[in-house]
């Protein structure tokens, strides 16, 4: 039996020197235990007087065995967190992952500048809906069915009277609407037209703006305007009215800027004119005012609308408005900041 005993001592001790986990040491102990309850089941089979020797003998075993198991366990954690730190170790002599970040889209850069620009002159943000009345993004605007000037702002229509507002300037009945001059609002939003060539897009967006109050005139347009241009491109950017039409405005002015590539000498941004257009304006049409309840005898307003596109392609120097929607990264990561 002592032989028995010091045979298994020895192979259990020569496989624990070989376990590296905490598992295998695990298996080994449950292996053990198993030898070690055989062992002693034998006990019942002996004489009597031999049983407290074999006791003795097996019980020492046990000890000497548990002992040993425990040492090896210390071990084994050892190696363990050797083995893990090994496997965790940094080099910090590596050059580090770089994540990219997302970053706002020109659109929403020129948006947001534009913004900027007009609250410092003290114009309050409106948005009005994306889809709208036919009476408000026309009948209201002095622009009734039959108009010739609908056919310019050809739209999706949703039902008879509901379709993708062609222009934000439909936010400037519902503000007319809903508060009493004076009035000083900036309506930014998208709009939808069928349109489709390298300048202009289904979809694009317009800022709107409108002020309402006793005496303005279009020398206040104007100076706004100019106070505009050289807010948002520069100090020598020059601003200049031509007669135009718009239906809700009277007179209706298209405002040119002197070309931001030039300076206003004329090249192929320009198309050799030294000016660039980039929004219609006017002083709001009586019959508007009225449309909306504001005496056109005690109060004036002006009103201007442009298109974000338009003023981001000059800005950053885009010919084709696609450019701006096509998400191709490439293009996206030069505004960046
Ligand atoms: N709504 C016009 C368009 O989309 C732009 C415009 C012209 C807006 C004159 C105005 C304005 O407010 O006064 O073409």
């Amino acid at each position: 039996m002592q032989a028995k005993i010091e045979s298994l001592r020895a192979s259990i001790l020569d496989a624990m020197e070989k376990t590296e986990t905490g598992r295998s040491l695990y298996e080994l102990k449950l292996s053990f235990q198993a030898e070690l309850k055989t062992i002693m089941g034998g006990m019942k089979d002996l004489p009597k007087e031999e049983k407290p020797a074999f006791g003795k003998i097996v019980n020492e075993f046990k000890q000497s065995m548990e002992a040993a198991f425990e040492a090896r366990a210390a071990v084994v954690k050892q190696l363990e967190m050797e083995k893990k730190y090994a496997a965790e170790r940094i080099d910090i002599s590596m050059p580090g992952r770089k994540y990219k970040s997302g970053a706002l889209h020109p659109i929403t850069l020129v948006k947001k500048e534009l913004i900027d620009v007009f609250s410092g002159m003290g114009f309050k943000v409106f948005e009005g809906p994306e889809i709208e009345t036919d009476y408000y993004n026309f009948t209201a605007l002095n622009t009734p069915k039959d108009h010739p000037a609908r056919d310019m702002q050809d739209t999706f229509y949703l039902a008879e009277n509901l379709l993708l507002r062609t222009q934000t300037s439909a936010g400037q009945i519902r503000v007319m609407e809903a508060e009493n001059p004076p009035i000083k609002i900036l309506s930014p939003g998208r709009v939808f037209r069928s349109d489709d060539d390298a300048t202009h897009s289904p979809m694009f967006h317009q800022m709107e703006g409108l002020v309402v109050d006793k005496g303005i005139t279009l020398c206040d347009l104007q100076g706004m305007l100019g106070e505009f241009a050289k807010r948002m491109f520069n100090e020598r950017t020059k601003v200049r009215l031509r007669p135009s039409f718009f239906p809700f405005t009277e007179p209706s002015v298209e405002v040119d800027l002197s070309c931001s590539e030039c300076g206003g000498k004329g090249c192929r941004l320009c198309k050799g004119t030294g000016w660039i257009e980039v929004l219609g304006a006017g002083m709001v049409n009586r019959h508007v005012l009225e449309n909306c309840g504001v005496d056109p005898d005690e109060y004036t307003g002006f009103a201007f609308g442009m298109g974000v596109e338009r003023i981001a392609m000059l800005k950053y120097g885009v010919n084709n408005i696609k450019t701006l929607f096509e998400n191709d990264v490439r293009f996206l990561e030069q505004f960046e900041d």
